[in-house]
């Protein structure tokens, strides 16, 4: 593995969706102190705070891309305790459940078809996966589909992600078409203070249609 201050390019750099998985089974026992401890990543509280400002505590909230349940914990800590995650690394899954704030976690590969019904969810939180070599941006369309009418998405994403590589494109048609509407979005923040400095993200909120 990485040295703990390039793990996130480590990641990053995986050629393919398999390597991706592994790197992560790999990493998933460090990841927590080295994000907490090198990056200060703080992702997970900003998103949680604006699911919490839309949706209500009682909600089914899907986690995609849960990792460690870094998500999870925050969104615990609101009064949100109906959370089900989702990741395509069982050794990131594994670590999540430790938290103890999931009723369910399943893996699954964001991309692909989701194995749930059609508006299972009241609102679809996921920070930090839609990104470089990650989650493609084809996974907004079964985010949208397991989430209900009126449902809220909550995702972070880089700027420079969203302007070169298909999600400014994406998340215009997807409102063109009616699929989801813009709530909100976030200005530009540091979720990486110390580990990335000059990485900046935004936090987009979205009603499904
Ligand atoms: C940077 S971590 C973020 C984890 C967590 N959301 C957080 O904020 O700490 C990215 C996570 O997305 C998962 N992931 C990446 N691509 C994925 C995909 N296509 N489908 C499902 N999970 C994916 C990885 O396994 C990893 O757990």
């Amino acid at each position: 593995m990485a040295d703990a201050e390039n793990r996130v390019q480590w990641v990053y750099d995986a050629p393919d969706k398999d390597e991706l998985q592994r790197r992560y089974d790999i990493w998933a026992e460090e990841y927590d102190g080295d994000l907490e401890r090198d990056f200060d990543w703080h992702g997970p509280s900003l998103a949680s705070d604006y699911l919490d400002k839309y949706v209500p505590h009682s909600a089914l909230v899907m986690d995609a891309g849960a990792g460690t349940g870094l998500v999870g914990v925050e969104l615990r800590k609101r009064g949100f305790d109906n959370v089900v995650g989702l990741d395509m690394s069982i050794g990131m899954l594994e670590e999540a459940n430790k938290k103890g704030v999931y009723r369910k976690l399943d893996q699954m590969v964001l991309g692909e078809r989701l194995n749930y019904p059609d508006g299972e969810f009241d609102a679809v939180i996921s920070v930090g996966v839609l990104t470089l070599g990650h989650a493609p941006v084809h996974s907004l369309d079964e985010m949208i589909r397991i989430t209900r009418r009126g449902g809220y998405i909550v995702f972070s994403l880089r700027p420079d992600v969203y302007l070169q590589y298909g999600f400014k494109e994406k998340q215009a048609e997807l409102e063109a078409s009616g699929k989801w509407k813009l709530a909100e979005v976030s200005p530009e923040v540091k979720l990486l203070p110390k580990g990335e400095p000059e990485v900046t993200h935004q936090v987009w909120v979205y009603r499904v249609k």
